[in-house]
């Protein structure tokens, strides 16, 4: 058993990892502003401490409370459209205040830090991706993780700080009573889905002239229940190793209209479709190749097929099609 704290915890994915962390046994603290997460998302078994990773003394008291073992770090901004266009803003949230958190971990001697970073530090590679494929971010959102993966490896070299880096490709899907519920949401399937139920009038392509085999981006859908159990396997791994910097997709490419043409199978439900121009800073194709998590981690992906994992977030979609509002 670990005390772990969770910043980030109130958001889709932390919410997730903070419900499977509670279920293997850990005593979890999430720490969260909620300026985009959800305080219903987060687990009722585990403590909440309102806070904001911009303000040193919450990341303290924080601290005190929890006393954390490790700390799993979801939290920041996740749109890399909006980063080109509020650099700034993203370069404040993901990189200096990740930066008061590492501070904190190793004032308060924390041994094991797991960070959410994504495939969007990668330039886009017609061939499966891995962790030694060029790096090259298409966007500000991309470079902001990336650097934070530079601060990891320095914070490791100079303080012993163990950590994994765990380079999400696109999150989806939902496990029981949590599900994604960003706002405004930005994501392909959600949005999709959001169609379907008639909650909006159509889902927009962005660009149909990518030289991809449908002209449309192709990307990575791996569910968040598996991003999930990589996250328990890095915590256990950090035992005995001192970092890992891997990939966690499950290395199918699906396009955006295969990802439309599969939600419209799923859901029975017509889903007019708008294309529109491209928009600034996204990659053609990003799939991952995720052999190292699978020899290094024992990870396995389990829910793979795009209409499961589409299913599931229909399942949650529509028991919750306000997503956390009543
Ligand atoms: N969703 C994806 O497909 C995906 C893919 C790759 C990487 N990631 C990364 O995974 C992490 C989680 O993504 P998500 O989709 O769950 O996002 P999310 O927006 O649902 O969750 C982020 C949480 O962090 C909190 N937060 C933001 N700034 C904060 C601050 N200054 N202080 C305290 N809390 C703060 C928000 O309130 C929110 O609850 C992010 O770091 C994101 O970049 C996500």
């Amino acid at each position: 058993m670990m005390n772990v704290l969770v910043a980030g915890g109130a958001g889709y994915i932390g919410g997730i990892v903070s419900q499977l962390l509670i279920e293997a046994g850990h005593r979890v603290t999430v720490f969260d502003n909620l300026s985009k997460g959800h305080r219903e998302a987060v687990p009722e078994a585990a403590a909440f401490v309102r806070g904001d990773l911009a303000h040193p003394e919450d990341i303290a008291a924080a601290m005190r409370q929890a006393r954390p073992d490790a700390v799993l770090h979801f939290a920041g901004l996740t749109e890399a459209g909006e980063s080109m266009q509020q650099p700034a803003r993203y370069f404040r949230a993901n990189v200096s205040n990740t930066l008061n958190l590492l501070e904190a971990c190793v004032n308060a001697g924390v041994g094991r830090f797991v960070f959410s970073s994504t495939a969007a530090i990668f330039a886009a590679n017609d061939a499966l991706i891995s962790e030694s494929s060029p790096i090259s971010p298409a966007n500000c959102y991309g470079e902001t993780k990336l650097m934070v993966e530079k601060m990891l490896k320095w914070f490791h070299a100079i303080h012993g700080l163990r950590y994994a880096a765990l380079r999400y490709f696109n999150a989806c899907g939902a496990v029981g009573p949590r599900g994604e519920a960003h706002d405004p949401e930005t994501h392909l399937i959600p949005l999709t889905l959001r169609a379907a139920l008639g909650l909006r009038p159509d889902i927009a392509i962005f660009g149909t002239d990518y030289p991809t085999p449908d002209g449309t981006c192709v990307r990575d859908y791996i569910h968040v229940a598996d991003l999930g159990s990589a996250h328990l396997k890095a915590l256990d791994y950090l035992d005995t190793h001192d970092t890992i910097t891997c990939n966690l997709g499950n290395g199918a490419g699906y396009s955006v209209r295969e990802v439309i043409d599969a939600a419209i199978e799923v859901t029975g439900k017509d889903i007019a479709i708008r294309e529109t121009a491209r928009r600034p800073g996204d990659a053609p194709r990003l799939v991952a190749a995720s052999d190292l998590a699978r020899r290094e981690l024992g990870w396995v992906p389990r829910i793979t097929q795009l209409p499961d994992i589409i299913g599931d977030a229909w399942t949650w979609m529509r028991a919750h099609p306000r997503g956390y509002q009543p």
